[in-house]
């Protein structure tokens, strides 16, 4: 698992990457380390509901206003050259919503997938989804299987999206995935180790997010990469998603860049008489 305190980005944006910015902007960019970004930035945009609620709107109007946070925030770490964004979009327990509800976020999605291809493409980037797609509409899917298919060639960042994705359900399809492959193969005494379930998990080859932002307070994790936020910073905000615009992600990379990675073991620099007993401390 990728535990290093070394620079985060494997290549570097220049504050002129985001092109014209506000003062606010500007100043946070000014404080902004770009050479020490998150590789991977993990997403609960959360709050769409209550923010349409204090407008009297219907909570479908805050779906529709989160995807324009969803594709400012998209530009904004593609142009930063963060390697892999993810946003939850829509979770197992999602299903539990009123019908009008979902069937008009699996619409939002297919639209937005079509509608912002373009965006998608000149910012190089390469779609992946998480979660189980065998149960989503047969729309969805194709649509899914065919914005992976069109970006499978970029370079730039990788952008996941989390669709019917639950983290137990995750882990459980890593565990059965390697049960099938060792069917008849493996004896008794084959332990999985912590690295083979890494490699069926669905963000296989991905870093594990070292960033993870929730948007509208909540303090919860809500099922969401469970495995791989084993050391993430977690910042949450009081901001509402569809408010959470270009300044309020600056504002999030700021704060990581606040916070100490120890990966359990101790301060670099402080000191110690002895080596560590292990690698890897946890
Ligand atoms: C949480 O708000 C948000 C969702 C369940 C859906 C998120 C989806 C989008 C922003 C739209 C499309 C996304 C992409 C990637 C194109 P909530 O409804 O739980 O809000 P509440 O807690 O205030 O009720």
């Amino acid at each position: 698992m990728s535990h290093s305190n070394t620079p985060k980005t494997l290549h570097v944006a220049t504050p002129g990457s985001l092109g014209p910015v506000t003062p606010e902007e500007a100043s946070l960019l000014e404080k902004l380390d770009l050479g020490r970004l998150p590789r991977h930035v993990a997403v609960i945009m959360d709050g769409n509901g209550r923010w349409a609620q204090k407008r009297h709107l219907p909570r479908i109007a805050g779906h529709r206003s989160g995807t324009q946070s969803a594709r400012t925030t998209i530009e904004t770490c593609a142009r930063l050259k963060i390697e892999t964004l993810t946003l939850y979009a829509f979770s197992v327990e999602n299903w539990r919503r009123p019908k009008t509800e979902i069937d008009f976020l699996m619409a939002l999605l297919r639209e937005y997938l079509r509608k912002e291809m373009p965006l998608i493409q000149k910012n190089n980037i390469r779609m992946r989804f998480l979660g189980r797609m065998d149960e989503l509409p047969a729309g969805v899917q194709n649509d899914v299987r065919d914005a992976m298919e069109k970006t499978a060639g970029n370079k730039g960042m990788v952008l996941c999206v989390a669709l019917n994705y639950g983290g137990r359900a995750e882990i459980v399809d890593a565990m059965n995935a390697i049960l099938s492959e060792r069917n008849g193969h493996g004896t008794s005494e084959d332990k999985v180790t912590e690295e083979q379930l890494s490699q069926h998990l669905y963000t296989e080859g991905l870093p594990d997010p070292d960033l993870l932002i929730r948007t509208s307070g909540e303090m919860r994790v809500s099922n969401f990469l469970l495995w791989q936020i084993a050391y993430a910073e977690i910042f949450v905000t009081e901001t509402l998603w569809p408010d959470f615009n270009r300044a309020r992600l600056l504002e999030s990379l700021l704060e990581f860049q606040k916070r100490e990675r120890r990966y359990g073991g101790i301060r670099e620099g402080e000191p110690s008489d002895e080596k560590p007993a292990r690698a890897a401390g946890h």
